[in-house]
């Protein structure tokens, strides 16, 4: 969502008061963001965004503006624990008293009302079906899911026109919070092997997270590290090339911050790049060799970590390997199932059909099923030698889906998205609804219209 990562670069903007551009602009993720930030300015120009805050500091409108009061008597001790440009996120204990973060959006106006929900609801679809995809890769990497990789266990609408989801609550220090902490080296250790073991059970099932600044890793007040903000999930040949999203990136920089190296300070908050270069490299594991004891093996996989970043090789970060060192084996905490998730219980158990299933459900049951949809058909007329005739066209003929209009289609205008955005994972329609044609594997679970 363009809204909130503009967020955190115009929050990182005022916080540093430097450009946040400060790698290579063919960087197609600078690209987008500078469109993002422009867009920003527009909005935020005509009056329609929340003042930004940053850090610590929590925007006090939360409370007045962004929360919708239907959803008070659902939380008992509610606190804002942080926010972004449309978005606030509070701590309360649900009905059990279990303690879980609450993000609700901001309504804007009645279609942005039903745009807010649609992309509410595909975070949380998107951390559901990562932990499918964790439960299919076997019990090790679900059991790395249930403690770094905290999902998604509810969303709705709010009755002022915006919408919530409900996740467990992961933790309320961030990364960047680090060289200010008094975490002795063991702590320290243990939280970068976190770090490398959250990575590694996403890469691992084809997911890459690509943001990980130092709001969107957590720590809770028992020192365990948690991943939040799965905003940006893609499959690791589409994952960032270079900058401080790429996840290999983000592995260097905190492995500098946390061992208290020479550039900690700079590099907890700051995105600049230019640590991407072989003499800082040299640094980073000469420090990380005295500071933390790191032996060859470890040094010799963090190389090609840094050395595919300062590369910018497309996909390959490197994590995995590097998790199987006994360096970090040795440093990983006790797993324990902080995480747990109620719709994937007992999926180990399931056949590769039960759990393939589960996750076409969770995917596409908000999906509808084209050919119940009035513009699945539209009227051509041709005329051939002074003949006039008229046939009805299918849409998306032999594709498996769509992005679709109701509007009436002459065949050029108001056409579907054949194939559409929402049917890739991690993509949506936008504005527009998706249906499902006969022949796609989840039709069955897509609704009537
Ligand atoms: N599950 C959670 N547990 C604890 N704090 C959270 C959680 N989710 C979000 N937060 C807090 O709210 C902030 C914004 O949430 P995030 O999901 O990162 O939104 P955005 O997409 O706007 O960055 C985070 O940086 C963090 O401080
Ligand atoms: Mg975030």
């Amino acid at each position: 969502m363009w809204a909130l990562k503009a967020s955190l670069l115009v929050a990182a903007s005022k916080a540093a008061r430097v450009s946040v551009f400060t790698h290579d602009q063919s960087d197609d993720q600078s690209v987008q963001d500078f469109a993002a930030v422009s867009m920003l300015e527009m909005v935020s120009a005509a009056g329609g965004l929340m003042n930004v805050t940053i850090g610590a500091q929590i925007n006090k409108l939360c409370e007045t503006e962004i929360w919708s009061d239907e959803l008070t008597p659902m939380f008992t001790e509610r606190r804002v624990v942080g926010s972004g440009a449309t978005a606030c996120v509070w701590l309360g204990k649900d009905e059990t008293g279990t303690v879980v973060a609450i993000k609700v959006g901001k309504n804007s106006g009645a279609k942005a009302a039903s745009a807010a929900l649609a992309s509410w609801k595909r975070e949380c679809r998107d951390m559901q079906l990562l932990r499918f995809d964790a439960c299919g890769a076997g019990e090790e990497v679900l059991k790395l899911h249930e403690m770094f990789i905290p999902t998604c266990t509810g969303v709705g609408p709010t009755q002022s026109g915006g919408a919530y989801y409900i996740m467990h609550a992961a933790g309320t220090i961030g990364f960047k919070e680090a060289p200010e902490r008094d975490w002795d080296v063991a702590e320290r250790k243990m939280m970068f092997a976190s770090l490398v073991g959250a990575l590694y059970s996403m890469h691992i099932v084809g997911q890459t997270h690509n943001d990980l600044h130092g709001q969107n890793i957590v720590v809770n007040d028992q020192n365990h590290m948690a991943l939040i903000d799965f905003g940006e999930l893609k499959p690791p040949a589409k994952s960032w090339s270079l900058g401080y999203k790429r996840d290999g990136n983000g592995v260097w920089r905190w492995a500098e911050v946390l061992a208290q190296c020479s550039q900690a300070s700079l590099w907890a908050t700051s995105f600049d790049q230019s640590y991407l270069y072989p003499q800082r490299m040299t640094d980073t594991k000469t420090c990380l060799q005295s500071k933390w004891g790191v032996d060859a093996e470890f040094t010799s996989k963090m190389s090609v970590v840094m050395n595919n970043g300062i590369d910018q090789v497309v996909g390959e970060h490197g994590i995995v390997e590097l998790f199987k060192t006994p360096f970090i084996q040795d440093n990983l905490p006790a797993l324990k199932t902080l995480f747990p998730a109620e719709y994937a219980d007992g999926c180990l158990t399931w056949s590769a059909t039960e759990l393939k299933d589960a996750s076409l459900k969770k995917q596409f049951e908000d999906h509808v099923k084209c050919d119940q949809v009035p513009t699945f058909t539209w009227t051509k007329t041709s005329t051939k030698r002074g003949k006039t005739r008229t046939r009805e066209v299918q849409q998306c003929m032999g594709l498996s889906g769509a992005c679709y209009t109701l509007e009436p289609s002459d065949g050029r205008t108001n056409v579907w998205q054949c194939d559409g955005m929402s049917i890739a994972r991690g993509s949506t329609c936008g504005e527009f609804p998706a249906c499902l044609m006969s022949t796609h594997p989840a039709y069955k679970f897509a609704k009537d219209l």
